[in-house]
């Protein structure tokens, strides 16, 4: 790529991976997937599969990157010749796929953000009911989507240094901050221990529970957020040098991380507040009704306004830093395939974008449809690279890793890892998933 640009230092790029990595899936799609049961089965699946499989195809994904120093379109054609090139096409098919709504969804939680602000969330139940259904349609969801697009393309059209890395600098450490808060604060809440019991409770028959193991699977592919090109696209900006499984292992622990306290946070808010028959089969909207909803009838007070405020800027914050990381990948491809200049490949890649997600914006049903065929989708893709890393270029995962300092029996069993386990493993979580989802769609 005729791109020159590098990160600032290696803390700029783990912070922006780590934003890519924390999001919407750490807190919308965490609550959202716990909920439906699971308990400590699912957690724990969940640890598991992040380990022996996200982890190793991070890195392999970051290699490829790097080595290669190609956007995601065509870095599989270079690193492996013309017969992985369609894994490129794959790459950017996912990730314009899950951005379309993704941004929807960080709509919803704008939209969340302004009227916890303006404490004008809604405090009886029949208001309540009508509150999600109110910001996820017609004009106020087209509203919250496009407004989002724009700030995300505002930030990548800036670049990986002035944009990028900025926006994350601030962004992540302000995140943990609140998070952190906000977990200190519910632990000290009568009723939180209720909401920490759902979220580990054990039963290990879960454990072999189809539905269990494809949520956990699609959990942890989307929150790591690898097998898509993403991170691929930030790792092209890598120093020759830097320690890439180092750097995996801090993105991996920190989106786990944000994951677990995120839902220890949601999870007991929910008892507190009594809303435990609210949240239901966990429907989509868990996140953005029924906890403002609660917010706004508790006898809280100002805490209760401080407590909402943060929470859907924490959630902004995490959506917009993994967003930026979605655009990159039609971005990047652009400048590095037909050689636009980045402020014309964002406004192209926005512009597609926002139609594509219309259907999203006026339809949650349509949105929860495509969501779990980009789930499916982003698994196959990361099946792929695992095998494109694995088989095809062996060699250069080793050159490229030893080169920067990495022992070279480390590296050995990395590819080891990657043959071996991840490999399989990802082919039995994509037999689940696909399975599940099929039987999800017919009853
Ligand atoms: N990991 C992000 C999240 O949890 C979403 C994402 C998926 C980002 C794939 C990049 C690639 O919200």
């Amino acid at each position: 790529m005729g791109n020159k640009e590098r990160w600032g230092s290696g803390l700029g790029f783990i912070l922006a991976s780590a934003g890519s990595a924390v999001g919407l899936g750490n807190l919308w799609g965490f609550a959202y997937r716990a909920s439906q049961g699971g308990g400590g089965a699912f957690v724990l699946l969940y640890i598991f599969i992040v380990l022996v499989v996200c982890l190793p195809l991070l890195i392999a994904e970051m290699v490829v990157g790097r080595s290669t120093g190609n956007s995601p379109l065509i870095a599989p054609f270079t690193a492996g010749g013309k017969k992985w090139a369609p894994l490129g096409w794959l790459f950017l098919v996912v990730s314009v796929g899950i951005l379309s709504y993704y941004v929807v969804l960080m709509g919803y939680a704008g939209t969340t953000l302004l009227h916890a602000i303006f404490g004008d969330l809604p405090l009886d139940k029949a208001a309540a009911s009508k509150y999600f259904p109110s910001i996820s349609s017609g004009s106020v969801s087209l509203r919250g989507q496009l407004l989002s697009l724009a700030l995300t393309g505002g930030v990548v059209a800036a670049g990986i240094r002035a944009g990028i890395e900025r926006l994350t600098k601030w962004g992540m450490p302000l995140l943990f901050l609140m998070l952190i808060g906000l977990a200190i604060w519910t632990s000290t809440q009568p009723n939180a221990q209720e909401g920490y019991a759902f979220l580990f409770g054990w039963d290990s028959s879960k454990l072999t529970d189809p539905k269990t193991i494809s949520n956990a699977f699609k959990q942890a592919f989307f929150s790591v957020g690898t097998g898509i090109g993403a991170i691929l696209a930030y790792s092209i900006y890598l120093e020759r040098k830097s320690p890439i499984p180092g750097e995996a292992v801090a993105v991996v622990t920190l989106d786990t991380a944000v994951g677990l306290i995120a839902g220890c946070v949601t999870f007991p808010l929910v008892a507190i507040l009594g809303l435990g028959d609210l949240v239901g089969e966990g429907s989509v909207g868990t996140l953005f009704s029924t906890l403002p909803h609660g917010l706004a009838m508790s006898s809280l007070g100002l805490a209760g306004w401080l407590v909402s405020v943060c929470f859907f800027g924490l959630v902004y914050i995490a959506a917009i830093t993994s967003a930026i990381s979605l655009l990159e990948v039609p971005v990047s491809s652009l400048i590095d395939q037909i050689g636009w200049k980045r402020p014309k490949a964002v406004w192209f890649s926005i512009a597609l974008i926002a139609l594509i997600g219309m259907p999203s914006a006026l339809d949650v049903g349509f949105l929860v449809k495509v969501d779990s065929i980009m789930n499916a989708l982003l698994i196959t893709s990361g099946m792929i690279l695992a095998l494109l890393v694995g088989w095809s270029i062996p060699k250069i995962f080793i050159n490229d890793l030893t080169t920067a300092g990495t022992p070279k029996a480390r590296a050995t069993s990395l590819l080891w890892t990657l043959r071996w386990i991840t490999t399989p493993a990802i082919a039995i979580g994509l037999v689940v998933v696909i399975e599940e989802t099929i039987r999800s769609w017919l009853t």
